[in-house]
């Protein structure tokens, strides 16, 4: 694994290590997206090679999963062809007391969000800046949302007390767009204060996929702190 001594990659590095050692041999893994799972994929791919951990399968939920594994030597399959996940593990953007979470900073929370709520045991690996009393403190939240649908989706999301706008990408040109296709809305709340109410209501306005709510899915969450310029991982 690479040396830095960046406190939030320390604590990103960390936890993924940590949480990629929970995985046990002959088992079915759920491979988040973003820059922590990043590195727990990384480490998954150096136990293998090591052969302290075998026979396992990975099942990507975006295309950087898919490439990342495939890079550090993962074997990967599909949801077609198996009928249970062992273990998942993913970032998140925001984590409140109850375990429930904003994700999608990746725009990844559709394939996400299927994938960890499969999953027999979902850890979630975040570094301590994650942690928020409310969620849609620091974070706005996610939308996936058809493109032919996006202007009267907007409308709704204001009926709904947001501020919608635009996921607008970096270094290219125009909105960012998922690995399905569509559009992502990110939406400011001035307090979320019913996470499942408000996960089901956007989630039925017709045109959107899925939001980055995941209420009830995280069953452990793992904090990656520094002190001392030295990482190390508790659990939340
Ligand atoms: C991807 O869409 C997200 O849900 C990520 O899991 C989330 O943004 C966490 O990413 P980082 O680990 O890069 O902060």
């Amino acid at each position: 694994m690479s040396d830095n001594l960046d406190p939030v990659l320390l604590m990103k590095q960390e936890v993924g290590r940590v949480a990629a050692s929970r995985v046990k041999s002959d088992s079915i893994v759920g491979l988040g997206t973003g820059s922590t799972t990043a590195y727990a994929i990384e480490y998954l791919g150096i136990l293998l090679a090591q052969g302290d951990l075998k026979n396992i399968v990975g099942i990507p939920t975006s295309f950087q999963a898919e490439v990342l594994a495939k890079k550090y030597g993962i074997p990967l399959t599909t949801l077609d062809a198996v009928d249970h996940i062992d273990l998942a593990i993913d970032g998140a953007d925001e984590v409140d007391p109850q375990k429930n979470l904003i994700k999608g900073g990746g725009a990844a929370h559709t394939r996400e969000k299927i994938v960890d709520s499969l999953a027999d045991q979902f850890i979630v690996v975040v570094d301590s800046g994650k942690l928020v009393d409310k969620l849609g403190s620091s974070f706005l939240l996610p939308v996936e949302v058809i493109p032919m649908a996006i202007s009267p989706v907007m409308r709704k999301l204001e009926q709904l007390g947001g501020k919608p706008e635009l996921r607008m990408g970096i270094r290219k040109a125009g909105p960012v767009v998922t690995d399905q296709g569509n559009l992502v809305i990110d939406v400011k709340f001035d307090s979320i204060d019913d996470p499942a109410a408000l996960e089901k209501t956007i989630n039925n306005i017709p045109g959107v996929l899925e939001n980055g709510l995941f209420v009830n899915v995280a069953d452990l969450i793992l904090v990656g702190e520094v002190k001392d310029n030295k990482p190390f991982v508790r659990e939340f």
